[in-house]
């Protein structure tokens, strides 16, 4: 049989490392995995996960998200000369008060987590639309569900990717293509290892008015408490990947746990207004309760 093709980014670590290995690793075989990464002196984690085995499920291939060419060489490369599969899963995060985040630092996040997914979608649209077949899926977020606060633009950037998803699902139907956002809480990955996050000492950060900081310094500590205590392992975000890989008529959301979706999403689509979510989630991080 025919083996399925997936493209998945950001495959040096987290999310996208765990599901190259799982789907490179299927005892039946199914998947042809190209794994990339936008630097590949990173891929000796990956390597070690794999043990040298694989040779015929797995590739590696460099791939910037804000790099065009990039994503065009990685393509290029795909022996195929089609994707059945493409994730995109590449992203970062961007933490603190915002006052103090620096236009580059804003431009970025949206580089990577909005345009880098948009532009990686445009490269293989026209292929998929061709074939008449194909899913995309995204890894999504809660923060792209909800606002959180000192994470403005990392909601920004996954709020958005879910309006462009949505709107291309709509269309992409007609074309026999599935999409689907794969809705994540917090994941023990590098996330927080990557993330840009504003520490307290930072010269910006203590020019910041004592009140800001004060609700800053609660919103770490609930933060490390949500990430220390309610954590999922990549191993159980893969599982709802294979979910959705493998359903016949994919769903557009799938919400890796309970807490992800009930009682926060739930609130925002039963009071409109958002007065009630707003008030719960300022409860939620700033009332100093361990989670
Ligand atoms: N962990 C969580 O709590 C959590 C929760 C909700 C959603 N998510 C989402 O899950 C996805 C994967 O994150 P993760 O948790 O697995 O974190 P991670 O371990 O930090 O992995 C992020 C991956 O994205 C890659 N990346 C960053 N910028 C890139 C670029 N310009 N081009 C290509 N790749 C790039 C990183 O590569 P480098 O190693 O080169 O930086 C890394 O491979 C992200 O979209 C994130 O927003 C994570």
């Amino acid at each position: 049989m025919e083996k399925k093709v997936v493209l998945i980014t950001g495959c040096s670590s987290g999310i996208g490392l765990s599901l190259a290995v799982r789907l490179a690793s299927d005892p039946t075989k199914t998947f042809k995995v190209y794994a990339t990464m936008r630097n590949l002196g990173k891929k000796e984690r990956l390597l070690e996960c794999v043990k040298g085995l694989h040779r015929d499920t797995l590739e590696i291939l460099q791939m910037d998200v804000t790099d065009q060419q990039s994503i065009l060489d990685a393509k290029e490369r795909v022996v195929e000369k089609r994707v059945d599969i493409l994730v995109c899963n590449a992203g970062l995060g961007l933490m603190g008060p915002l006052e103090v985040q620096s236009l580059n630092s804003m431009r970025h996040i949206l580089e990577v987590n909005l345009l880098g997914t948009i532009q990686t979608i445009q490269a293989f649209l026209a292929g998929m639309k061709a074939q008449e077949q194909g899913h995309i899926l995204v890894t999504g977020s809660t923060g792209g569900l909800h606002g959180l606060p000192f994470n403005e633009l990392y909601c920004a950037s996954k709020f958005a990717i879910e309006g462009a998803c949505e709107s291309l699902a709509i269309l992409l139907q007609h074309f026999n293509i599935n999409m689907s956002l794969i809705e994540c809480g917090p994941v023990n990955t590098d996330f927080l290892v990557n993330l840009q996050k504003a520490e307290l000492e930072d010269m910006s950060v203590e020019q910041v008015d004592g009140k800001t900081l004060s609700l800053y310094e609660k919103y770490l500590h609930h933060c490390n408490s949500v990430f220390q205590n309610a954590a999922q392992d990549t191993e159980d975000i893969v599982k709802v990947f294979l979910t959705a890989i493998q359903s016949p008529s994919p769903a557009f959301r799938y919400f890796t746990n309970s807490v992800v979706e009930p009682p926060l999403t739930k609130l925002k689509a039963a009071q409109p207004d958002g007065v009630q979510y707003i008030k719960a989630m300022s409860e939620i991080v700033f009332s100093g309760e361990e989670q």
